[in-house]
């Protein structure tokens, strides 16, 4: 049968671009049909960049032709990815930041649980176990990160890198430190809003030298408001964990973590729950127990919501010592706190290894460090 351009172009009318709304021929999106007998060549060019997109846009223009012109046309689809310029936000959501395999945002709906803590601690867990390692402090509300690295009085310097003035994480612990709380005055109410924030915190991504990293750490400011969408929408996080009591007020803001995560305009994955404060351990007693928030809250609702449960750290007054005195916890060797904190730390890195796994990269390089896990636990 001999085909003409005329009836593949009104075939294609019928099709629409998911996400546009026209036809792919009154888009602009179908660049060329040329025909010769029963082959048919269509080039086209879409907007969505994913794999699933280009598929089906294929699978879509073959059914379409074969159903509505010929069966048995011999149809060569080429598919273009011509993402849109104009309305690139900052940062394209997912795009990878060069040289920053991970960002994991460390989150927790209610403030006091012992976010930073934690971020500090398995910040300080991953550099022993070799990777490379940065925390930029992202708490608006209350930056504790440099007080928790001992870097207060510390001010990043500018250093220049190809031509261009960026600033210089400060170090401490092997790992690279940034914090909002650097360019804020300490007793000084800064209102910030959403655009702001993620402005500003691009701005220590994209205008920081953090060379080579395997994980960068994002303290995020407690609460699920405007200000997280605007951080979210804006930075290319590989997962999130959320830190809870396992008090119910604590696992109310929890749950309301996850869903924010979880909702569509952010779908940032949940790398998992972690458990502070699980129980009160004394000092002279380390085998008692005390369950003062309610026992295994944060793990219950790991499982109530299908997410990973990353583990438990027990409320010890040498955790807060560390804390304020500015060296964290996980650093005193052959304790049983840093035993705790390197099995969460490593049940991180394997759900963050399962995730790049399973869903469409953030940035596609894979950690190939686990076995450099088991190598420093030696
Ligand atoms: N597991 C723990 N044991 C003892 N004290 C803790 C523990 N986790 C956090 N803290 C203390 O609780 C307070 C709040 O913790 P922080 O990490 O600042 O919480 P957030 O960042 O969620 O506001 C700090 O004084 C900290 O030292
Ligand atoms: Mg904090």
């Amino acid at each position: 049968m001999k085909l003409n351009k005329k009836d593949i172009l009104n075939a294609l009318e019928s099709i629409t671009v998911p996400g546009e709304g026209q036809n792919m021929v009154e888009s602009g999106a179908v660049k060329n049909v040329v025909v010769f007998g029963d082959e048919v060549v269509v080039e086209i060019t879409i907007k969505n960049p994913s794999l699933q997109a280009k598929k089906r846009t294929e699978v879509d223009i073959l059914k379409t032709i074969h159903e509505q012109v010929y069966e048995k046309a011999k149809i060569t689809v080429n598919v273009k990815v011509d993402a849109p310029e104009k309305s690139k936000p900052n940062v394209i959501k997912g795009k990878a930041v060069p040289g920053i395999k991970n960002i994991v945002a460390v989150a927790s709906g209610k403030g006091g649980v012992g976010k930073s803590t934690v971020t500090a601690n398995l910040a300080v867990s991953l550099a022993k176990m070799g990777f490379k390692v940065g925390v930029l402090d992202a708490d608006i509300y209350g930056p504790s990160i440099p007080i928790m690295f001992d870097v207060v009085a510390e001010k990043p310097l500018a250093v220049t890198i190809e031509g261009k003035s960026k600033m210089k994480p400060i170090e401490n612990y092997g790992v690279k430190v940034l914090s909002i709380g650097f360019f804020t005055q300490p007793n000084q109410a800064v209102v910030w809003r959403g655009p702001m924030a993620a402005k500003a915190l691009n701005q220590m991504i994209f205008d920081a030298h953090w060379g080579e990293l395997d994980f960068l750490l994002l303290d995020l400011p407690p609460g699920t408001g405007d200000i997280h969408l605007s951080i979210m929408q804006s930075l290319p996080i590989t997962g999130a964990v959320i830190v809870s009591t396992p008090q119910n007020v604590a696992l109310a803001d929890a749950r309301k973590g996850v869903a924010m995560f979880q909702q569509e305009s952010i779908n940032v994955p949940v790398i998992g729950l972690i458990e502070n404060m699980a129980y009160f351990t004394p000092a002279e007693l380390p085998d008692n127990k005390y369950f003062i928030f309610g026992k295994e809250g944060a793990k219950n609702l790991a499982l109530d919501l299908h997410v990973p449960f990353l583990g438990e750290i027990p409320l010890v007054q040498s955790i807060r010592e560390a804390g304020d005195f500015g060296r964290p916890a996980a650093l005193q060797t052959g304790t049983p706190l840093e035993k705790a904190f390197e099995k969460l730390t490593q049940n991180v890195v394997q759900e963050v290894v399962k995730r790049n796994d399973d869903l469409p990269p953030t940035e596609a390089i894979k950690i190939t460090t686990m076995a450099g896990c088991a190598a420093v636990k030696k």
